[in-house]
């Protein structure tokens, strides 16, 4: 277990890398248990458990620093903790109580406090919480018991590209999530409904989709793991929409924006306008802010190209460099969104 590590941080991609251990929490009988430490990769499950058939499963993405000054930083762990619970209610499984959560993801980051990647590396130390129904049903109905797990690992950009532009596109014949469905909840299911449109477009050369709202077809939704935010004549704009995943890094940039005297409109935003916005980017936990150079709308061959200097915008430039600072220590965090590890 304390074999050196030999990894080269600032080359890690996004993906999963083994640490030193995960932890657990089982919900039977109306509670959850102590906390379970384990150095294990596997678990061990009813064959007919609901999250195998019937999908209740969800899950939460966050990130831990090493900051400038040598500290340990979680990055809104509070609102990812509440997020969970939303996506629990929503899907009718147990949620986590925000304190058990909270515990549970500092344990885990100390426990593999060595993996969390060097300052200067630009790497992170990525945190899947999960929870699943593992009780055995074969009708179609909610657990009675439930796992809830963490597990850690350290990544690098999400896109290749990492603060590079990067190609997205439309296909107007796929959904990701239904009007009022599950896309509003960080939900397994919705990441499998997205999966043959985003193949597609991996294939063609694009990093992700840009998926429209599935109602009317008219206005822009979300990227496939990342919200969807453009500049238009000096203001941000993102967009309104009741299928879209509420992204803790969205709010923390329309946050900084207007903390930068910049106009945010949370708003339904139609496909032709990207013809007038001068900046875009996808973003998120894993994406931060991935600069948009094109969106291709594949059905109508229309091609909308934002970044016409081929190079990222100066407000998303600002907005991530400012998030970065506030995460690896370097700026004040006026907002109290890091939760320093001691
Ligand atoms: N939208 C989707 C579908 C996502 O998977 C993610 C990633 O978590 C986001 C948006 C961004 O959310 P957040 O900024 O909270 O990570
Ligand atoms: C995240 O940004 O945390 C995500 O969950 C996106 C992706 C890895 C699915």
């Amino acid at each position: 277990m304390n074999e050196p590590l030999n990894i080269d941080w600032a080359t890690l991609p996004f993906g999963y890398l083994k640490t030193d251990y995960n932890v657990r929490s089982y919900f039977k009988d109306g509670k959850w248990s102590d906390i379970e430490v384990s150095d294990s990769e596997n678990i061990n499950i009813h064959m007919a458990a609901t999250s195998l058939h019937y999908g209740q499963e969800i899950f939460e993405g966050l990130k831990a620093f090493r900051g400038v000054d040598g500290k340990i930083r979680i990055f809104r762990l509070h609102e990812n903790a509440q997020r969970m619970r939303e996506s629990a209610m929503g899907l009718c499984m147990e949620p986590i109580p925000v304190e058990l959560f909270e515990e549970m993801v500092v344990k885990v980051v100390k426990l593999n406090e060595r993996f969390i990647p060097p300052y200067g590396t630009g790497a992170s130390l990525y945190i899947r919480p999960f929870e699943i129904g593992t009780s055995a049903s074969v009708g179609v109905r909610k657990a009675s018991e439930y796992l809830f797990m963490v597990l850690v690992t350290p990544v690098g950009p999400y896109f290749k590209t990492g603060f590079g532009l990067t190609n997205i596109c439309i296909f107007r014949e796929y959904d990701r999530v239904a009007p009022k469905g599950t896309g509003r909840w960080k939900v397994g299911g919705n990441y499998a409904a997205a999966l043959a449109a985003g193949e597609r477009a991996h294939a063609m050369g694009y990093s992700a989709v840009l998926f429209l709202d599935p109602k009317e077809k008219k206005y822009l939704d979300e990227c496939g793991p990342a919200n969807f935010f453009a500049i238009k004549d000096g203001v941000y704009i993102t967009p309104e929409s009741e299928s879209i995943l509420p992204s803790i890094t969205n709010k923390s940039f329309m946050q900084l924006a207007k903390d930068m005297g910049i106009k945010v409109e949370q708003r339904h935003i139609t496909v032709e306008e990207l013809a007038e916005v001068q900046e875009a980017a996808a973003c998120g936990t894993a994406a931060v802010a991935s600069p948009i150079g094109e969106v291709d709308d594949i059905d109508t061959g229309h091609k909308y190209v934002i970044a016409t200097d081929g190079k990222p915008g100066p407000v998303t430039t600002a907005l991530y460099k400012k998030l970065r600072a506030i995460q690896y220590g370097e700026e004040p965090d006026v907002h109290g969104w890091c939760t320093i590890v001691e």
